[in-house]
């Protein structure tokens, strides 16, 4: 049987778009927040294979969406590498922040196998259960977007503390970056040989670097880590999302074989129908709050995306993750609209 997000990603158009949301295990889901509170900590749930595999597949389940997302989240590889990172409710990830070279020659040049190990169990678990039809997506972060919240130590407004870093202190920073794009590579490796169909990079902070820095710390980053993990699996299938990236996606498919770029809500859709569909597959891009407002707002926001997108290579997604407030009323209206109800 095939799988439709796949079939977008090997480069044919699909009839109907396929769909799924990005953060679609989460939240705003009440068999999420029921195992979330059985599981201890945030990382705990993560790491515990029956757990996340669960989590993973509530959401197919409920909804019958087109590809089910590895339920981990990006900032395992610095808990990996010897980082502290805790998840406070409310505050979001609390890592010790890396204030200078020292802290970074102090991290790990490789992860712990053994703190990565039950993540490939959760892909070898959800894989047995997922329908056929289903395309399982693994992921990672992008480097520049892990290394602000390991600099910073927390989510900050426009990653001034790593934007600063990386003027002042140029080489300590490509050391980092150097770390997490040969752990990226290894990691995303696993997860294609644990089961994942494709995989995807979340660069979530590409948009607030000036076009050198962005150049140097997104783009070339990604380009190595997926010319790294096509040298080991040739035919693997990524998605890349330099959210915010906005006209720079032109610049960032011309340097990265991605097969598909996930493209922010903010993005001209008019730009990415004519300098970016007709290279790569597009996923995208709902604004989240179109989603949690719902009524006419949610029609008219999905309307346009499928006039603009529909007739190409498709992926129909959010452009950024869905918010824990979100209906679930508004998830069943936006994908009835989508399969053409
Ligand atoms: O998409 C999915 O459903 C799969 C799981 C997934 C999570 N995080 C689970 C999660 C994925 C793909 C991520 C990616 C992620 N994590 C990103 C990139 C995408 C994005 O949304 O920008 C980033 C920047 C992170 C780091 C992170 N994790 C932050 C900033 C936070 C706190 C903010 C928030 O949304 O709560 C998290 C926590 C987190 N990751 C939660 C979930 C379901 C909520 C925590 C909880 O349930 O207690």
């Amino acid at each position: 049987m095939s799988k439709p997000v796949l079939e977008v990603l090997n480069g044919r158009a699909v009839n109907t778009p396929p769909v799924w949301m990005m953060r679609q295990a989460g939240r705003y889901l009440p068999e999420y927040q029921a195992v979330r509170t059985r599981a201890g900590s945030f990382l705990d749930l993560c790491f515990n294979p029956e757990l996340a595999a669960e989590v993973t597949l509530q959401p197919i389940r409920r909804f019958g969406l087109d590809a089910a997302i590895l339920f981990s989240d990006i900032l395992v590889i610095p808990h990996a590498l010897g980082q502290t990172v805790t998840f406070s409710a409310g505050e979001g990830p609390l890592l010790t922040p890396l204030a200078d070279r020292a802290a970074i020659e102090g991290l790990r040049g490789t992860v712990d196998d053994a703190v990565l190990a039950p993540v490939y169990e959760t892909i070898r678990r959800v894989k047995t259960e997922l329908p056929p039809a289903v395309t399982f997506l693994g992921f990672c972060g992008a480097p520049w977007t892990v290394a602000t919240y390991m600099i910073a130590g927390r989510g900050t407004a426009s990653q001034a503390p790593a934007r600063l870093f990386a003027y002042r202190e140029p080489d300590a920073f490509a050391a980092l970056i150097d770390i997490l794009v040969e752990n990226s590579i290894t990691y995303l490796a696993r997860q294609i040989e644990a089961g994942v169909d494709a995989v995807q990079l979340f660069d979530t902070w590409a948009g607030v670097l000036p076009p050198e820095e962005f150049a140097r710390w997104c783009v070339e980053p990604t380009r190595r880590i997926v010319e790294g993990v096509r040298a080991r699996h040739p035919g693997a299938r990524i998605i890349g999302f330099p959210r915010g990236a906005g006209t720079q996606l032109a610049g960032f498919i011309d340097a990265v074989a991605v097969d598909a770029v996930s493209v922010d809500w903010s993005t001209d859709r008019a730009f990415v129908r004519q300098a970016i569909q007709p290279r790569v597959a597009v996923q995208g891009n709902l604004d989240p709050l179109a989603l949690l407002a719902g009524g006419a707002a949610l029609d008219r926001s999905v309307a346009a995306i499928l006039r603009d997108f529909g007739g190409g290579r498709f992926i129909f997604n959010l452009g950024h993750g869905i918010l824990p407030e979100t209906p679930i009323a508004h998830v069943e209206r936006m994908l009835a609209r989508v399969r053409g109800g």
